[in-house]
Order: C-alpha cells, then sequence, then structure tokens
C-alpha cells in the first residue's frame, strides 16, 4: 500500500530515531463466519508499475484459501501509480472531485488484473457491492476498486464485509497499527488490538484527501464500528501471516475489536485483562501520549 505516513509533516519527524525495535506480538481471534473482505493496498501489489511476482503470489494464497472452503472478496487500491496521475491531473487543474475519479479508475484497472490470476474471479470488475452476495454464493470471488468520491479502497472493503457479515482484513505496507510513524518515532507503539472508539480518534487526526491515506479512512472505521465489524491490520508483503489470520491462528497484526483489553489499555490507561494477546510496550523513554502531532501512523 501507499505511504500512509505521507500526510504528516517533515517537522514530526524524530531525526534522531532511524528505527524502532521490532515488536513480535501475535493475536488471535475468532473469525465471523467463513468470508473475508480483503482490502489489499496498491502499494502491496502495483507500486510504479504492477508487481507481476507479488500479484501470482498474493493470487496463489487466495486460491489455497479458497479451496480450503475460505470465501472473499478482494479489493484492490491505487498505489504508486495511481498517486501519479492524480498529481498529473492535480498540476493540471483538476479539482478534487476529479482527483478521486481518476483514483477510482486506477484502482479498477489495478483490480481487473486479479481477474486474470483468482482461479474463481468473477470476471469483471464490480462497480458496487449489490451483487457481492449472489457472486458469493455462486462460488465466485468478487473483485472491486473504489466505488465513489470521498472514500477509499478500505472503505469499499468495509462495506463489503458489512453486507456479507464477514471479517475485513486490510493488507498495507506495515505491519499494523501504531501510535506514530514507526520509520520516524522512537517510541512509536505498536497496537496488537484497538477498540473502534481508539481507532477512529487516530484516524481523526487526519483529513480525508484525494491521494492520502491513514491506515484507515473515517467512513470505513465507522462502518466498522457500527456493524461490529472485526478488523485485521496485517503487512501485504507476509502471506504466511495472512494465511495464518484467515484459518483463525495466531498472527502479527492488530486486531479492531468492540472490546477494550489489556494490550490498548496500555496506552489508554484503562485495564481489562484478556487472554492470548502479547503486550508491546514499546520504548518507554519520553513518551507523551498520544495526540495530532504525534500519532501518524
Ligand atoms: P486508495 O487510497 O484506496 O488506494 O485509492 P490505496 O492503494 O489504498 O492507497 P495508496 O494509493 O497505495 O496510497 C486511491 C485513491 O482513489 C480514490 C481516492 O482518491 C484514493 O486516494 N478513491 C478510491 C475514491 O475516490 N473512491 C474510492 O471508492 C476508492
Amino acid at each position: 500500500m501507499f505511504d500512509m505516513f505521507d500526510m504528516f509533516n517533515e517537522e514530526k519527524k524524530d531525526e534522531q530515531s532511524e528505527e524502532v525495535s521490532s515488536p513480535v506480538p501475535t493475536a488471535t481471534y475468532s473469525p465471523t463466519g467463513n468470508f473475508f473482505s480483503i482490502s489489499i493496498g496498491g502499494s502491496v501489489l502495483i507500486s510504479e508499475k504492477p508487481d507481476v511476482a507479488k500479484i501470482a503470489k498474493f493470487s496463489e494464497s487466495i486460491n489455497n484459501l479458497a479451496r480450503e472452503g475460505y470465501k472473499f472478496a478482494l479489493v484492490v487500491g491505487g498505489g504508486k501509480a495511481c498517486r501519479n496521475y492524480q498529481a498529473a491531473a492535480k498540476a493540471l487543474g483538476a479539482n478534487n472531485s476529479f482527483l478521486d475519479e481518476i483514483g477510482i479508475k486506477v484502482t479498477r484497472v489495478n483490480a481487473s488484473l486479479l481477474t486474470q490470476t483468482i482461479d474463481s474471479a468473477y470476471p469483471t470488475v464490480l462497480t458496487n457491492v449489490s451483487r457481492v452476495p449472489e457472486i458469493v454464493e455462486g462460488g465466485k470471488i468478487p473483485i472491486l476498486g473504489g466505488l465513489l468520491p470521498g472514500i477509499t479502497t478500505d472503505a469499499v472493503a468495509t462495506l463489503v464485509a458489512e453486507k456479507m457479515n464477514g471479517t475485513f482484513i486490510n493488507l498495507s505496507n506495515v505491519d499494523g497499527v501504531y501510535s506514530a510513524d514507526p520509520k520516524r518515532s522512537k517510541t512509536a507503539k505498536f497496537y496488537p488490538e484497538l477498540s473502534y472508539e481508539r481507532l477512529i480518534s487516530i484516524i481523526q487526526v487526519a483529513e480525508t484527501k484525494p491521494g492520502q491515506n491513514v491506515v484507515l479512512d473515517l467512513p470505513a472505521s465507522l462502518i466498522l464500528k457500527r456493524s461490529k465489524i472485526k478488523g485485521i491490520f496485517l503487512n501485504g508483503d507476509d502471506l504466511t501471516n495472512f494465511e495464518s489470520a484467515v484459518r483463525g491462528g495466531e498472527f502479527h497484526g492488530t486486531l479492531v475489536t468492540e472490546e477494550i483489553s489489556e494490550a490498548e489499555a496500555t496506552t489508554t490507561g484503562k485495564r481489562i485483562p484478556r487472554k492470548k494477546v502479547e503486550i508491546y510496550e514499546g520504548e518507554e523513554e519520553d513518551e507523551e501520549p498520544p495526540n495530532e502531532h504525534n500519532i501518524n501512523f
């Protein structure tokens, strides 16, 4: 997926921190049924141009899981190619509505590539969610890009998860949700688990603008919350981890649910014990409470 930290000012960069210690918490959860709405970021599969090897590997993973009986819808993002088009359009005077429209077109072109590699793909990229249930019931995997201006492909995937009463999985180029950009801040905390409210409060620091992304846009997070959809945030380059999450096994990533657990309590001050979630405490020095200026995951 994109660099989801672009939207934050350079001045927020912690120049002193080159690296953050790699957190290795794992979490488990109970999937909701066997349907998964997967939002795969453009920057995972398509950077400047489509990465054929990555598309093939991701498709193989989906094909294997589908043979095991898991059901999917796939929503593909824009990636760098999309941003390039949007930057060009902006330079030529296009407004935000047009930038979104061009973004939607690129995501659909990206999505169309998967129709060629997913064994049971529905052959055309869907432009609305209404036919998703019948396509899934027919044994096919619906594939989508963007739907309408003002949202992102993550929101599209949450709408699909909601329609199907399934689980939402976000595959991006980071391991999950952090309190700050882990590449820039040595005090960035990794969240193995978050409540909807906490996720929303983190997201609210960012505006929704064409071509810019946080880990999830606000509409997507509100859809997760209103229908209590389980959300899982994973690194799209680790397909073994992804497959484990789909199978209900342990995974390294962030689980967003209704409950506030001990994992989240490390930053909220609340403390409700919960089993099976290891907690990454982050580094202790100079840690400020998350706020508009240091939450930039
Ligand atoms: P995304 O931002 O969803 O793609 O869509 P992505 O891959 O997750 O993000 P990057 O590009 O890797 O950072 C790309 C753009 O397409 C438009 C938005 O402008 C969005 O930033 N879009 C996408 C919409 O306007 N509506 C949609 O439903 C989807």
